[in-house]
């Protein structure tokens, strides 16, 4: 597995762009890994839902013990998470969950801006062709990314964002996550 730094989108320079990418290179066997986790997961393992909009769950809190193999992919995001925002990696604490997509599923648009959230994230263990982009607003403006498994996207929480529907035959699955200042001892 090889740490790659975030980048910022290359196709727009123009604008100050509203996300920045992040990729979990080598990957393949881990996202499988998760995959096979998370399709035999049982319902008792998820320990919280949020987010009822669309007839579905879009956030499930899963207890760490019922995916140890997350924690690679939790270390990344939290490095990922201290490069962007320049500042060592114990400063951070992290809130995650999962957002599974079934086929016909939409993502509404949300923010993360909660609480005291300093930046926000996701990362995708599975992205089946036509499940659905990520779309960031900020007032009239709209970016589409087309994620693939194995990609960060790191964003501020306040920014608007949603995922057009999965039009695919499997499911969408992701991680998000949201990174706050750690608390003091
Ligand atoms: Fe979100």
């Amino acid at each position: 597995m090889i740490f790659s730094r975030p980048t910022k989108n290359p196709e727009n320079n123009v604008h100050p762009v509203l996300y920045q990418i992040g990729e979990c290179q080598d990957c393949d066997a881990l996202n499988a890994t998760l995959r096979a986790r998370i399709e035999l997961l049982p319902q008792s393992d998820i320990v919280g839902q949020h987010h009822y909009l669309g007839g579905r769950y879009e956030n499930l809190y899963v207890a760490f013990e019922s995916i140890p193999e997350i924690r690679v992919i939790l270390d990344l995001a939290t490095t990922h998470a201290a490069y962007i925002l320049n500042c060592p990696k114990k400063d951070l604490r992290m809130g995650w969950w999962l957002n599974i997509m079934r086929p016909g599923d939409i993502t509404f648009a949300h923010t993360h801006d909660e609480d005291d959230e300093i930046l926000s994230g996701v990362y995708y263990i599975d992205v089946p062709p036509d499940s659905g982009k990520l779309v960031l607003i900020d007032g009239m403006r709209r970016e589409e990314v087309q994620p693939h498994a194995g990609m960060f996207i790191f964003f501020a929480p306040e920014t608007l964002h949603e995922i057009t529907r999965n039009e695919s035959g499997r499911p969408r699955m992701s991680i998000g996550f949201n990174f706050g200042p750690a608390k003091s001892p």
